[in-house]
């Protein structure tokens, strides 16, 4: 089975070309935000705010690390790459950074999002902010990178695939 992560800030897509992406190369298809929320009973704004961040990051290195060991095609949250742990893993698999812009990403995520506790209501400047702070994590790791603002998701699998 091969490893394929994806990487990129909150409304880059990972979440929406992953599986077309896992079916296309006939692997599973892990969500790395979804497994926290399935292993913690409860959602990623709820652990949040009941736990605090440094709480997530512990959940989301463990899992992100064991999906990564698991192998298929693996969305991570848009701050997993942050960790020293798993930016080390991501250097050993294949990495498709989904690059996006602000704008676009602030459009898709939607202007007040309640289900990203680091966007808050300021959806695109802390976007901004967000995605200045991690651009080198993103481009360090990867291995393939894909500007989407102008792609549909279908799009952006050609593009991957074509790079594999
Ligand atoms: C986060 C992104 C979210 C989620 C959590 C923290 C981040 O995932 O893991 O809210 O730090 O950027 P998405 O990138 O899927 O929105």
């Amino acid at each position: 089975m091969s490893v394929i992560v994806l990487i990129g800030a909150p409304g880059s897509g990972k979440s929406t070309v992953g599986p077309l992406l896992a079916e296309r190369l006939e692997e599973e298809f892990v969500d790395v935000d979804a497994l926290i929320e399935q292993v913690e009973g409860r959602d990623i704004p709820e652990i949040f705010l009941v736990e605090g961040e440094p709480y997530f990051r512990q959940v989301e290195r463990r899992e992100t690390l064991a999906a990564i060991e698991c192998g298929g095609v693996i969305s991570l949250g848009g701050g997993a790459p942050v960790d020293i742990e798993v930016g080390k893993a991501l250097d050993q698999v294949c990495v498709v950074w989904l690059d996006v812009s602000a704008r676009t990403a602030a459009d898709r995520v939607g202007l007040k999002d309640t289900g990203r506790p680091l966007l808050g209501s300021q959806v695109h400047s802390q976007l901004v902010r967000l995605m200045k702070d991690r651009r080198a994590v993103y481009e360090r790791p990867a291995t393939i990178r894909v500007s989407t603002d102008k792609l549909t998701p279908d799009q952006v699998v050609e593009a991957i695939m074509s790079e594999l």
